[in-house]
């Protein structure tokens, strides 16, 4: 079982090739974003799918890194990203929780840095700079430690207290901004030049992405390689989502997978939904959200770079965008967090709230298979959550 080496990288809007062997970031033509494409030949069959799983180091850990033979051939830059638990709901015998909360700093966000780190020291890169709406940027200082490179991380002033923290311990470079993620983002892309910068933003270079389609590749093999009926999302930047969709592309060129792909459910906060706005309008990209505000600091991205292939892939899969307020995010965290036990961040709140309300809709019924993707850990927002519990009078 060898890990394929890349064969170019294809721009998702014009489809124009670029060369792996040195870093890009987006599309030279177009401006699109670029992803990684192998020669999957080898890695076809069910022979092949077998030996997931099977080498020596997996008897230790080996994490998202099991699907060594659709990940790039380097050297990893690993802390324990990937192969998380899919619990089953105590309550609803056909939603499975994917808990992202047990990544490398307690989100997600652990596999895209944790491949496009390896990658950026793979091509000896030695400064990385990112806007973060938080956690992004709590998981590029730690991989960016663990490989020796500088990080270079701006933040919304705003954004929770452990994300803040978690910059300085693993000794980054942490700027927090008056303004949102879009001002962190042109802070970055006005300094980077001179700076001698390599900008690692969600979607502006290619391995973010394909990090996190691991996701895609977990939770079909958690199902015993079947697609469940949807999978909820909540979309920030939409890594995820076109991950998980490039993952089902993959798997199915692999002959690794069974049954009809997932309705696509995207979910964000009502105090910034443009992925929701331009879904229900029938746009085809995204207009900028103003004044955005959300409980839920992770889906405050007012504009998403990759707009286009978020509501390609909503639509083709039959799914849909939706948006909760905050109060009906707070309620479904202090749902499942005293009737499941789990700790739900407010973006993992904001999807299950999201399956009640499209159960209550009929857009969903019970014995569908449903997957929700709990992106990160309720402890990362212990600050963020007991402002709640105040405001409602418990402490
Ligand atoms: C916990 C959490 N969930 C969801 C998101 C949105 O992620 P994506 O950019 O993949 O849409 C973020 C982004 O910061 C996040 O931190
Ligand atoms: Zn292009």
């Amino acid at each position: 079982m060898a890990m394929p080496t890349i064969a170019f990288l294809e721009c998702a809007r014009c489809h124009q090739h670029h060369d792996a062997a040195t870093p890009q970031t987006v599309c030279t033509f177009c401006a699109g974003p670029l992803y990684v494409r192998y020669d999957l030949s080898a890695a076809a069959g069910l022979k092949q799918r077998e030996l997931i799983g099977k080498r020596a180091e997996d008897a230790r850990w080996s994490g998202m890194w099991r699907y060594q033979q659709v990940l790039p051939a380097v050297e990893t830059v690993a802390l324990g990203e990937g192969w998380t638990p899919m619990l089953r709901s105590r309550r609803h015998p056909n939603v499975w929780l994917k808990e992202e909360g047990a990544n490398p700093t307690g989100t997600f966000k652990a596999r895209g840095l944790a491949l496009a780190v390896t990658m950026a020291r793979h091509y000896g890169i030695k400064k990385l700079a990112a806007p973060s709406a938080g956690n992004a940027g709590g998981a590029l200082a730690a991989y960016a430690a663990a490989a020796g490179i500088e990080a270079h991380i701006f933040m919304p002033r705003d954004v929770p207290l452990a994300n803040q923290v978690e910059c300085h311990a693993y000794g980054a470079h942490l700027t927090l901004v008056d303004g949102l993620i879009s001002d962190c983002g042109r802070i970055v892309a006005e300094r980077k030049a001179a700076e001698g910068w390599f900008d690692i933003s969600t979607l502006k270079e290619p391995f973010r992405v394909e990090g996190k389609k691991t996701m895609g590749y977990e939770l079909v093999e958690q199902l015993g390689w079947e697609y469940p009926d949807a999978v909820f999302y909540p979309t920030g930047g939409g890594v995820g989502l076109i991950g998980m969709a490039k993952a089902f592309d993959e798997l199915e060129q692999l002959g690794w997978v069974k049954g009809r792909r997932p309705k696509m459910i995207a979910i964000q906060d009502a105090g910034c939904a443009p992925v929701v706005r331009a879904f229900e309008q029938g746009e085809a990209a995204c207009t900028a959200w103003q004044n955005a505000h959300t409980f839920a600091s992770g889906l405050r991205v007012p504009k998403p770079y990759g707009d286009i292939e978020i509501l390609k892939i909503l639509r083709e899969s039959g799914g849909v965008a939706l948006a909760l307020t905050d109060e009906q995010i707070f309620a479904s965290l202090k749902d499942w967090a005293s009737h499941e036990g789990i700790l739900l961040s407010p973006e993992g709140a904001a999807a299950t709230a999201a399956y009640d309300h499209l159960l209550a809709t009929g857009f969903l019924k019970a014995k569908d298979r449903v997957v929700i993707f709990n992106t990160g850990s309720g402890s990362k927002y212990t600050d963020v959550i007991a402002d709640r519990l105040r405001l409602e009078g418990f402490l």
